[in-house]
């Protein structure tokens, strides 16, 4: 008995070794330049099994070949699940991973990829964390799950075989505790390493493969994998303004003429939370406050307004869905409503077609998803990770997939009304390039926020350093020429009564009480918004790349130059568009030192020019946004507008930079749900120093006013 006992043990041991030993699997093809490694048996629900997405192949095509899959993961299976490794090499930097609002760089650091709607400390908890991640050597890593998982990036090492693999404290380190940097485990850059992922709670995964060769390639193709960037309305591009929770029918249309009045440019009313009848739980019901919100919707279009709506996914038991959803809800609730499960056709039908009847029919343009990131680790406002779903899964899966199910939800239903739209969300995830959903925090420390701008084109998403309050009036300025420098340029004043230049206390605010100056201040701060509607065509020209070629249109330096180890760090620069490099500034600096990459640099205001490989410190006097163009660039600036529906708009000057510009296009858009996108090329004849335009269509929405020779040139 005791011999067929042994027997069946080492028969167990055996097949347990067999299961728990590192295995690798040949690649199969997932798309032109993507390698998917299936271990095991992965989940059901996983990012690549609910997507909304088809992959744009035909881009995928189009793009560079890339030779063989650059590396071979290989798996392991555990009891707490899987664990895939991916070899790195030295001095090999990596990036990614999702929305890491205080990280940037990321080599040496440990990720716990989970949702937290207030990420303060930087552990890897994150609005929108996203299992990719890309590194200098140019490929990209995606690992197709729906748990938290955890990221080792190159900071992990297993024990040596004997005693002679042991590695000895070089002399004179005998005492660790005096050594700085911890060689043993935390490996430097120098040496070759490995990236681990834990998977938790799963029995397989799949892992996907982007190729380059170079770390641009490989965030285009990922980005196209998932279907390609996002292009949003010209009046996404526009300015973006909220108004206070509590404002009435009749103060939306005031702050709406205050604006046409006042000469600021805006595009979007945003409304907070109180337009409804229940906020926390939503009702999703106008309430009293808008005794006619389709005739307040339509006269704000007269005026070239689109409407923006805050809400969240919990339903209150008074919506008028609220019963119809119940069987397609989770089994926990929160503050007081039920939270749907959007990964269900129905949920998604029944929450869309109210919104439709309710908000999208009277011609509500988007909506701002609040609250959809697992706001619980500061109070109690989300549903539980053992909370089950009607479609399977339970509460953790439901935190990855929440946000983007959500999105889905609500660009069915635009979608199905053939109409474009863009707005703003607080958790998304995987494969969220085509999403027109920019992420946005309730953290607001400024420097954060600039550096958000970089990171999140890493992975596929979109970030709005939004101006709530301000500390002063240079805070207040120096938030706003960051925030049009970024996918979305907006004022959030849900808690002030008038816009923060008026008054920037918001005690004082809402009582009434402006600033004494608050003329000059809004002067300022109508400067810097004039400076988004110039930029608007060169944006949006920026954003088509996107959308058809996947390239980000804010990104990080090391994108664009990952040999130069200048920028390997470097967060709070990034590029705009191929031409445009931003450094936006905190208030209190008053200098700053600019890094300028190859090439030679134009200061926008100045003219001024700068050589690349080079640190230079700059004065920053508080008008002063720094902004670079790259030598060689046609720069078209438009007229500004008081919004983007102005055909005014279309009127351009053509800044000349350099003696022989490349051609530069950018594109018509009539707004259609499927633009036809047709392109408008500026040349420009060095030899006779004239410039050109081409394309377009017959009535040709872009004309160019002027050509205006830049820096050198002009001299
Ligand atoms: C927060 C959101 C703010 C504002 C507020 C209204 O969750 O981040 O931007 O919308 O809710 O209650």
């Amino acid at each position: 008995m005791r011999i067929v006992a042994i027997f069946f043990s080492i028969l167990l041991l055996g097949v347990n070794l067999s299961v728990r030993a590192g295995s690798s699997v040949t690649p199969e093809s997932a798309a032109p330049g993507v390698w998917q490694f299936t271990f095991g048996t992965p989940d059901q629900t996983t990012p690549m099994s609910t997507r909304h997405f088809e992959p744009d192949v035909a881009g995928l095509k189009a793009m560079p070949q890339c030779g063989e899959c650059p590396l071979i993961p290989t798996a392991e299976f555990t009891d707490r699940g899987v664990i895939i490794r991916i070899p790195l090499k030295r001095d090999e930097m990596i990036y990614g991973l999702g929305l890491q609002m205080k990280d940037f760089q990321m080599r040496g650091t440990k990720k716990l990829l989970r949702v937290n709607a207030d990420p303060e400390v930087n552990t890897g908890d994150s609005h929108a964390p996203v299992p990719f991640y890309v590194t200098t050597e140019g490929y990209g890593v995606f690992v197709d799950g729906a748990r938290y998982m955890t990221f080792y990036l190159g900071n992990k090492k297993k024990k040596p075989e004997t005693m002679a693999d042991a590695v000895m404290p070089p002399p004179g380190e005998e005492d660790g505790w005096n050594s700085l940097s911890w060689p043993y485990e935390r490996l430097g850059m120098d040496q070759e390493s490995e990236v681990i992922v834990e998977v938790p709670a799963s029995k397989g995964v799949r892992v996907l493969i982007f190729g380059g060769p170079t770390m641009k390639n490989a965030i285009a193709r990922y980005n196209l994998y998932s279907g390609g960037g996002a292009l949003p309305p010209r009046w996404g591009l526009g300015f973006w303004y909220r108004l206070r929770s509590y404002a009435t029918q009749d103060e939306v249309i005031a702050m709406s003429e205050d604006f046409r009045n006042r000469n600021i440019p805006c595009d979007v009313l945003g409304l907070e939370p109180n337009w409804q009848t229940h906020a926390y739980s939503c009702s999703y019901v106008w309430a009293d406050r808008f005794p006619d919100p389709k005739a307040m919707i339509k006269r704000l279009a007269s005026d070239h307004f689109q409407v923006n709506l805050w809400q969240h996914a919990f339903v209150n038991p008074i919506s008028p869905i609220y019963e119809s959803l119940l069987p397609y809800a989770g089994d926990y609730q929160v503050w007081g409503g039920i939270v749907p499960d959007f990964l269900t056709p129905e949920a998604r039908r029944i929450f869309g077609e109210h919104l439709w009847n309710e908000c999208v029919s009277l011609g509500v343009s988007g909506f701002k998803l609040d609250e959809c990131d697992n706001s619980d680790f500061m109070g109690y406002y989300s549903f539980p990770e053992f909370s089950k779903f009607p479609s399977g899964v339970d509460g953790e899966q439901m935190h990855t997939q929440f946000g983007l199910r959500y999105q889905d939800a609500v660009l069915e239903v635009y979608e199905k009304a053939h109409q474009r739209t863009y707005g703003l969300v607080r958790n998304t995830g995987a494969f969220a390039a085509p999403y027109p959903f920019v992420l946005y925090s309730d953290l607001y420390d400024h420097r954060t926020f600039i550096n958000s701008v970089a990171q999140a084109g890493f992975s596929g998403l979109l970030w709005t350093p939004e101006v709530r309050h301000a500390a002063d009036n240079a805070d207040l300025i120096r938030r706003l020429q960051a925030v049009v420098l970024s996918p979305l340029a907006m004022v959030n004043g849900w808690y002030l009564k008038s816009p923060p230049w008026k008054q920037i206390r918001s005690d004082l605010n809402v009582q009434d009480v402006f600033d004494p100056d608050w003329e000059k201040t809004e002067a300022l701060c109508r400067d810097v918004i004039n400076l988004r509607m110039q930029l608007v065509p060169y944006l949006h020209a920026a954003f088509v790349r996107y959308k058809q070629e996947g390239i980000p249109p804010f990104r990080a330096l090391v994108v664009d130059y990952p040999e130069d180890k200048n920028v390997h760090n470097l967060s709070g620069q990034y590029m705009i568009g191929d031409h445009l490099m931003a450094v936006p500034v905190v208030a209190g600096q008053n200098t700053l030192s600019v890094y300028f990459p190859e090439g030679r640099w134009y200061d926008f205001f100045t003219g001024e020019v700068y050589t690349g490989g080079s640190h230079v410190t700059i004065e920053v006097p508080l008008d002063r946004i720094p902004l670079f163009v790259k030598e060689g660039t046609l720069l078209p600036l438009a007229r500004v507008t008081a919004s983007t529906a102005d055909p005014e708009s279309g009127k351009l000057t053509v800044r000349v930079y350099g003696q022989h510009p490349q051609p530069f296009t950018l594109y018509e858009d009539g707004g259609e749900y499927d633009p036809s996108l047709r392109a408008v090329t500026l040349t420009w004849d060095a030899a006779r120093q004239q410039g050109e335009l081409k394309g377009g269509s017959k009535r040709g929405f872009y004309t160019v006013e002027a050509w205006t020779p830049c820096g050198e040139l002009k001299n």
